[in-house]
């Protein structure tokens, strides 16, 4: 295996399902099929967050694994009624937190400026944010794929510290493709993902660049998983739908064990 500057992640988004009854069944068939932890490859659970300290302990014998929140508040605490900040998920024992994902952007009126406080409480309270970024059908039909995405991306993460960019991940899922069955080619992902990874070394350098791992999500399943994880800057896959079923899951997360090279 050539040496990899940055991790493989392999990332399972429940979104709005599952209950506490259901993590111990996930994970006794999920530990049955998955791979054994392997050096470079990493497998990350972003449940509810009713769930979180739950799945932390339920994951707590797995090297390779680690929790995360599905979103965090921009303040550490005060009167938010319904929100979870930064310091309470990290108190839970997780270790990362979404930022950005396109269902809080299209159904929760996240905006750049929100995703850009967000990602820096995170990080403030000692959490790896997974910074989500996408365009709609509509951009991408208007020739506007790119322009969006770097925008989002700049927005969000310029001006960082040297430290703080090594514990970011960008999660590239174009909105058009989750949850759709649809899935960009490993072509049309490669593509944009190299875009990303340009850009994070104008707003990084290229050597921290070259760190960040780039996911790609959006009706990832067990029969495509390997396609994508193929190219050379698809560092793993953020999973919906196919992350529910324990089964489906850990055969993605064998796909990236058995990439080759
Ligand atoms: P699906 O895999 O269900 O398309 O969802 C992708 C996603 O939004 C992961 O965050």
């Amino acid at each position: 295996m050539s040496e990899r500057p940055r991790p493989l992640v392999i990332a399972a988004n429940w979104k709005m399902h599952k209950t506490a009854e259901d993590v111990g069944p996930f994970f006794q068939a999920f530990d049955r099929e998955a791979p054994a932890p392997a050096g470079g490859i990493e497998v990350a659970f972003f449940p509810p967050f009713p769930l979180l300290s739950v799945v932390v302990g339920a994951v707590a014998h797995r090297a390779d694994a680690s929790t995360g929140g599905q979103d965090c508040h921009w303040e550490d605490e005060g009167p938010w009624t319904g929100e979870v900040s930064a310091p309470m998920i990290a108190a839970t024992g997780a270790e990362r937190v979404l930022i950005g994902h396109s269902e809080r952007r299209l159904h929760f009126g996240e905006t750049d400026e929100r995703c850009r406080r967000k990602l820096r409480a995170a990080l403030a309270a000692g959490l790896s944010p997974m910074l989500c970024v996408g365009e709609t059908l509509e951009e991408r039909d208007a020739g506007r794929a790119r322009s969006v995405v770097l925008s989002q991306l700049s927005k969000a993460i310029d001006d960082l510290a040297r430290a703080e960019y090594r514990r970011l991940s960008i999660a590239y899922e174009p909105v058009w493709a989750i949850g759709t069955g649809r899935t960009a080619s490993p072509e049309d992902a490669q593509e944009m993902h190299e875009a990303i990874r340009g850009a994070l070394a104008s707003l990084a350098t290229p050597e921290l660049a070259a760190e960040i791992a780039v996911l790609y999500g959006g009706s990832v399943k067990p029969g495509n998983a390997a396609d994508l994880l193929a190219r050379p800057d698809v560092d793993g896959a953020l999973v919906g739908g196919a992350s529910l079923a324990p089964a489906d899951f850990a055969s993605i997360l064998r796909a990236a064990h058995e990439r080759p090279g």
